[in-house]
């Protein structure tokens, strides 16, 4: 089962930040998700629509200017990393999941990934994109058909995984509270990999690991790694 830290290890350090890739990385964390949002010509790594939670700012995040969001600092501490900079710096250790939360439109994105591919040490399958919308994530996979895309749920679909296959994904990503036996053989007969989110509870990761899920999205990448190593293979 696949440890992919949840917005880096983020309970150790602010989330979306280099920070908090690091930890993931001295965690041996097999995999990193970080959120996305377009923004004049650049990416950049943070969660919300809003700034209040993370950076006690009113306001939209995409309302901002990148040099404005240049400047925040996420819990009083760190930057905004660009989406390119989050690359730079994890530098192929680890696959990189990109969670696009906002866009409808996928400019630049491959430039930033063939950049990271071609000069920050990732290979293809190393980069996985995926989103809730899957609009964008069509768009995605018609521009660059050879694309990894994992397709988000956050309930258990009447057909189960059938959204999946239809958009030609590699993965299913599911929220660990709908979560069921059906949906991990729906997924595993359709060939995807199922990726659970955010799972912290020794209890949960017990559960998952004998459920046979691919990974889970913990924001805890060391302690669900101690618990795992503890189990019977
Ligand atoms: O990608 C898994 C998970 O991050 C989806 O929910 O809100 O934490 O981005 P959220
Ligand atoms: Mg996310």
């Amino acid at each position: 089962m696949q440890i992919i830290a949840h917005r880096g290890a983020s309970f150790e350090a602010p989330e979306n930040t280099l920070a908090a890739f690091s930890k993931a990385l001295d965690a041996k964390a097999d995999g990193i998700e970080l959120d996305v949002y377009p923004l004049e010509d650049e990416w950049i790594v943070f969660h919300d629509r809003y700034l209040e939670r993370l950076t006690a700012t009113p306001g939209r995040l995409l309302d901002l200017t990148l040099a404005q969001v240049r400047k925040l600092k996420i819990f009083g501490q760190q930057h905004v990393p660009t989406l390119s900079e989050a690359l730079e710096h994890i530098n192929g250790r680890c696959m990189v999941n990109i969670e696009l939360k906002g866009g409808g439109i996928v400019r630049g994105l491959h430039q930033c990934i063939d950049h990271a591919i071609k000069h920050h040490g990732f290979t293809a399958d190393q980069i996985l994109i995926s989103s809730f919308n899957h609009h964008w994530l069509q768009a995605v996979k018609a521009s660059h058909p050879e694309q990894r895309i994992g397709a988000l749920a956050v309930g258990c679909p009447i057909d189960y995984c059938a959204f999946a296959t239809r958009l030609d994904a590699y993965s299913v990503h599911v929220d660990v509270d709908f979560l069921t036996p059906e949906m991990v053989q729906d997924a595993h007969r359709r060939n995807l990999k199922i990726f659970v989110y955010t799972v912290d509870e020794a209890h949960d990761i017990e559960e998952l690991h004998k459920l046979g899920v691919d990974g889970i999205f913990t924001n805890h990448p060391g302690f669900s790694r101690n618990i795992l190593a503890g189990l019977p293979v």
